[in-house]
């Protein structure tokens, strides 16, 4: 069967049992600030289980949703998992429950796809103090004749499903796995187990319950149903296929993938991620770029910056695979191709998909080039030391290895895998200190991990560059203050690896000597080597305690972190709400220099700065 066929297959099938097909949502929400992108098919549908308002198409729906989920964009390219996939779902509003729910979920795998009953486990929720558990859904599923050893009581993290974002309808759900015959991996292996033994395919949730913003559930008041078949596990488990690259949707994609890089088949497993992660990624771009809601470019923050990060990954192994540049165009036109009579929105919006993604891969092609400068530089480095010391010392054995941060550096401000330095170092006949660059990676996540606390989407990059020029930053922002003035407010701030981006408030252009002012106030506080401390606290307790504060928070007892720079809490020069991370103190900083002052936008004033080596 083909994901064409499925998705047919699906929608008839409910719509003979009473629902409405409706079309999917765009992948972009509307009314969600929590998430960047649809998930789930519930998502758009979240104001109807609510029962705020009346579905225009009645109580029972069905679809497919297109949806991107990136919360492990880095453990994709396994069996199942996809950064973007398509969801059958269909729905209750308020109407029929559990017993039909099951029955058709069973009637449908069984009946109109062709699992065999005995290939089916299922989970239920097992119940926790105030929920009990969900012994209905064990009877259903036992009339159905499933016998109990297939049937898994399972805890919250397991068998509850929602809210999408963080509020919302939500509630205990059964999951349907099909058992692939696979040996299991260890005495504990179960459905939700990640060996690849059972795949999940389907869940149907019984949404019950409101998650509020203070993280209580509490009753909705309403019997709602909510459930959801992945296309591409399903189309891979029925035709049983090893992997969902190796489906009818992924087909003109890898062969794609193949063609480009002139091999015929990918066989050591780098290759073989490689390939996987350019079909992944592309795919999931071209259907963000391609969306009917439009609007999300490659950029720095949120939704634009997952965008980002897809397609330079992609572009990355890509590489790694000899593919050479102007790939995302050719990636784009087969994706589009393929799933343009199911979404008329990509062919709309072709010109402009081809366009973003030709342009990120030109950004970003320079900044890989860049970083083969930068590793060249480190080779250059190594032999000169080599010669040197060699000259010195006759029993001198020259340095063969990069060390582990030079390999750190170039992934982390060029983007560079470990794979891909290994690949250059071979070829230079150096090889690389991994147990090193391990480290290096180990202590960059602890601090992101400690430094970021509350940013959503985990995704921020933070190198030493730009760590450093945050600090600088709020340097700059407590020093405009005392010679401008108290009315030069952040505008806005912008950091790349090479330099800072301050916009302000101010209504004229600094003279020169303003200018010098500031940069020598910044030098004297960073020459002072003052330590920088984080504190938590409200926002009020922050403006209590004189802390600059930018942002807003939309819950009283929500914590934010509040920067000092200074000797003590009352002794400070600066004080700021702000995420982070920065440096311990500020003497690491270097040399401040203003590199330019320049009008942003009416009363607002901007200035790119850098930070030099010491003199
Ligand atoms: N909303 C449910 C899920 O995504 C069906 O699994």
């Amino acid at each position: 069967m083909t994901a064409n066929e499925l998705r047919t297959k699906y929608l008839s099938f409910f719509e003979s049992k009473g629902h409405k097909i409706i079309t999917g949502a765009s992948l972009i929400p509307e009314n969600d600030p929590t998430v960047l992108f649809t998930t789930a098919g519930m998502h758009p549908l979240v104001p109807y289980l609510m029962g705020k308002q009346e579905h225009p198409a009645g109580t029972r729906l069905t679809d497919v949703q297109k949806c991107v989920r990136t919360g492990d964009i880095d453990e994709v390219c396994d069996s199942a998992h996809l950064t973007f996939f398509e969801m059958l779902g269909n729905w209750s509003l308020n109407d029929y429950f559990k017993k039909e729910a099951i029955s058709w979920s069973f009637e449908f795998l069984t009946q109109h796809l062709g699992f065999k009953p005995e290939q089916l486990n299922v989970t239920v929720f097992a119940g926790e103090p105030g929920i009990p558990a969900d012994d209905e859904a064990v009877a259903i599923w036992k009339s159905l004749g499933i016998p109990d050893e297939r049937i898994f009581r399972l805890p919250r993290e397991d068998n509850w499903w929602g809210p999408a974002g963080e509020t919302g309808p939500c509630g205990p759900d059964t999951e349907m796995f099909i058992d692939t015959g696979k040996e299991k991996c260890g005495p504990d292996c179960r459905p939700g187990c990640h060996c690849g033994k059972y795949i999940e395919i389907w869940n149907d949730v019984f949404m019950q319950f409101n998650k509020t913003a203070e993280g209580k559930f509490e009753p909705l008041g309403r019997h709602n149903v909510d459930t959801g078949m992945g296309v591409e596990r399903t189309i891979c488990m029925m035709n049983h296929l090893p992997t969902v690259y190796e489906t009818d949707v992924f087909q003109p994609i890898m062969a794609k993938i193949r063609e480009l890089s002139g091999k015929e088949a990918f066989t050591s497993e780098a290759e073989i991620r490689s390939s996987r992660v350019v079909a992944d990624h592309m795919r999931t771009a071209t259907f963000i770029l391609g969306d009917q809601k439009g609007g999300v470019t490659p950029g720095n923050i949120g939704a634009n910056y997952v965008l980002r990060r897809l397609i330079r990954s992609a572009v990355r192994h890509a590489r790694q695979l000899g593919i050479a540049q102007g790939f995302t165009e050719k990636m784009a036109e087969v994706v589009i191709d393929e799933y343009k009579h199911v979404y008329p929105e990509l062919e709309e919006n072709r010109a402009r998909v081809v366009q973003e993604l030709l342009a990120e891969e030109t950004r970003f092609g320079k900044t890989l080039d860049e970083g083969k400068k930068e590793f060249d530089k480190c080779i250059s480095g190594i032999r000169r030391g080599n010669e040197f010391r060699a000259a010195k010392d006759p029993n001198f054995v020259p340095v063969t290895q990069l060390s582990g941060k030079q390999a750190f550096r170039l992934y982390d401000t060029y983007g560079y895998p470990l794979e891909m330095t290994q690949e250059l170092a071979r070829e230079a006949g150096f090889t690389v200190d991994v147990a090193g660059y391990n480290e290096c990676f180990k202590a960059h996540q602890e601090l992101s991990r400690a430094n970021v606390g509350s940013a959503k989407s985990g995704l921020a990059e933070h190198s030493e560059e730009t760590t450093a020029l945050h600090t600088a930053t709020h340097l700059l922002h407590k020093a405009l203050k005392k010679v401008l003035g108290d009315h030069c407010n952040q505008k806005g701030s912008n950091i790349t690896a090479e330099r800072l981006r301050l916009d302000f408030t101010h209504g004229e252009k600094m003279t020169p000597e303003q200018i010098k002012a500031v940069e020598d106030l910044v030098n004297e506080q960073i020459r002072a080597d003052l330590p920088v401390t984080r504190e938590m606290m409200t926002l009020d307790e922050a403006r209590a305690a004189g802390a600059t504060a930018l942002f807003t928070s939309k819950y009283t007892d929500e914590k934010l972190s509040v920067y000092t720079i200074g000797k003590s809490a009352t002794d400070y020069f600066s004080k700021e709400v702000c995420t982070g991370p920065h440096v311990e103190h500020t003497g690491v900083l270097g040399h401040f220099r203003i590199k330019k002052e320049e009008s942003s936008s009416a009363g607002v004033r901007r200035i790119k700065a850098v930070l030099e080596p010491k003199a």
